[in-house]
This record gives C-alpha cells, structure tokens and sequence, in this order.
C-alpha cells in the first residue's frame, strides 16, 4: 500500500448549491482523507496555469471564465491510489458518459460545470498541488491514533 496525493477543487456553483457537504461525504466515505482545505476565488492567472493544457481548445476561455466566476474549495486528498481512486468517484468528464453513483454522474447538468475538479496522473496532482498550496499547508496524518478515536 502507498499512499498517494491528489488534488481536488469543487467548482464555482457547488457552495450555492449547498453541494459541499455531500460530495465531502462522499469521499471520505470511501476511505480517503483530507489533508489540505482552502475555500477561494482563484485568480485568472492561477486558472490559466492550471488548465495549461487546455489553452488551445475551443472552451478554453469560457472555462477560464467559469472557473474564476465564484468561489471555489480546494483541497489535498489522500490515501492508496487517491488519484485514481478519486476519478473514479468524480465520472467521466462528459454529462453523458458520467455514470450514474458518480459525482459528476449525480449532480453534473453541463460539461463545462461538471462540479469537481481531480488530478489526472501523480504528476499532475504535485503540479496542482504546488499551484494552490505551500508545502507547510499540506497536513500529514494517520488513522489510528488512540488518543483521537
Ligand atoms: N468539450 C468541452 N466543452 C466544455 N467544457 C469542457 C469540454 N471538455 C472539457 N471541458 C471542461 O474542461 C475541464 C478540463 O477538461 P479535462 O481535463 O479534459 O477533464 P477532467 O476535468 O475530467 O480532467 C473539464 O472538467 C470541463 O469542465
Ligand atoms: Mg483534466
């Protein structure tokens, strides 16, 4: 077992909705763990660093635009496969491929507004983490402590 981190960010639209607590649930239901938390209006600059990859497509600036349009929650995920493990708890990217049981499969209208962001590779997820967090805001912890439970 190797524990792994990824990065996550709940989307603009998903604190109106009041949508927050039940994705949260979510993934800690299956076992991952929070390790870093920030609510934030990210700024264009950090937006368009962190879809980089996505500055030649023709949704490029709408999603800059989305993304910026109101806050955010980012957070730092962990536990065994956490990257692969939360993609797999998000859905496919499109609505209509998102599954049923899925995040985006249960709560996502639109492509653009599909509710949550989740690193793709190990790779990614330290580019993205590094891009919204310092090192000291990363907060490590095990389960099992006697003293807490
Ligand atoms: N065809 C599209 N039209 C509008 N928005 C899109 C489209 N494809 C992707 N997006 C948006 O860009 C984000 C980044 O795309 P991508 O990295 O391919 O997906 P994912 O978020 O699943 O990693 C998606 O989550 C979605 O919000
Ligand atoms: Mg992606």
């Amino acid at each position: 077992m190797s524990k792994q981190y990824s990065f996550a960010m709940l989307k603009p639209g998903v604190l109106q909705r009041r949508l927050a607590g039940e994705i949260i649930t979510r993934i800690e239901r299956k076992g991952l763990s929070l390790h870093a938390f920030k609510l934030l209006r990210i700024s264009r600059a950090q937006a368009e660093e962190h879809y980089r990859e996505h500055h030649e497509q023709p949704f490029f600036k709408d999603l800059v635009d989305y993304i910026t349009s109101g806050p955010v929650l980012a957070m730092i995920i962990g536990g065994d496969e956490a990257v692969a493990v939360l993609r797999t708890l998000c859905g496919a990217t499109r609505i209509e491929q998102a599954l049923p049981g899925t995040i985006r499969g249960d709560f996502a209208d639109h492509t653009r507004k599909n509710i949550i962001h989740a690193s793709d590779s190990p790779e990614s997820a330290e580019r993205e983490i590094r891009l919204f967090f310092r090192p000291e805001e990363l907060v490590e912890w095990n389960d099992g402590n006697e003293e807490w439970i």
